[in-house]
């Protein structure tokens, strides 16, 4: 396999998504693939920094808070810095790239849960990112509840272990995420093509599996 092909993993705080990427990762390289990993946001230098901004909940007392249009374009700012510092060199050269979230969660979380819509969101990636999406969305959507509880557990761990603080949108309220979660859904009804949505709860090894076989049947295509 020598063309470059791009996934993104999508889904709620605490949804294993991030588990999972690690899991294909490690499985396409045994096969003999080159495979890069990032997040968003983060990824690059520049896109660490944003990261701090947007997701230390510290930033809300230092900064005055983030307006949801702001929050939206730092996330895009990242976005466009890892396009071209990362991801377009990487399928350049006929890697896999995973990416832990890209423009369905600017959609699901500033577009429904900020309330700034769909279209807005739509508009800047199609002027930032020239529209670029990738060849699959991998979108984990267990059940609202135990996500949400898992996340914010981990925050707190985090918090105490690590002294990191990246609980801002863990905050958030249940209408939030239940906002968050219903556009997730309209996103894979409407790119049903694209968007591959895994809504059960199977164990990581079962959920691991399903996506390696989705990954192989779309990388033959
Ligand atoms: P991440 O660190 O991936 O969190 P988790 O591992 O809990 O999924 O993402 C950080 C947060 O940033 C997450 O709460 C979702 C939010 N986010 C947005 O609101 N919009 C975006 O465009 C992106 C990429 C992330």
């Amino acid at each position: 396999m020598s063309r470059g092909f791009f996934i993104t993993f999508e889904g709620l705080d605490g949804s294993g998504k991030t588990t999972q990427l690690r899991r294909l990762a490690t499985a396409l390289e045994a096969e003999g693939l080159r495979i890069v990993t990032l997040r968003q946001p983060g990824g690059t230098p520049l896109g660490d920094r944003i990261r701090g901004v947007l997701l230390d909940s510290r930033t809300e007392a230092e900064l005055g808070g983030i307006a949801p249009a702001a929050e939206m374009a730092l996330m895009f700012a990242d976005r466009a810095q890892s396009l071209e510092h990362v991801i377009h060199p990487a399928l350049a050269e006929g890697a896999v790239v995973l990416c832990d979230r890209y423009t369905d969660s600017s959609e699901a979380y500033q577009g429904a849960g900020r309330g700034l819509g769909s279209e807005r969101v739509r508009a800047m990636h199609a002027a930032v990112c020239n529209g670029f999406q990738p060849g699959l969305t991998i979108l984990l959507l267990p059940p609202l509840e135990g996500s949400l509880i898992r996340a914010r557990r981990r925050n707190e761990r985090h918090t105490k272990t690590r002294g990191t603080d990246e609980s801002r949108f863990e905050r958030e309220g249940d209408e939030f995420y239940g906002r968050v979660y219903e556009q997730y859904r309209e996103i894979a009804r409407r790119d049903s093509t694209r968007v591959v949505a895994i809504e059960d709860e199977a164990s990581i090894e079962a959920i691991a599996e399903r996506i390696l076989t989705i990954v192989h049947e779309r990388m033959a295509d």
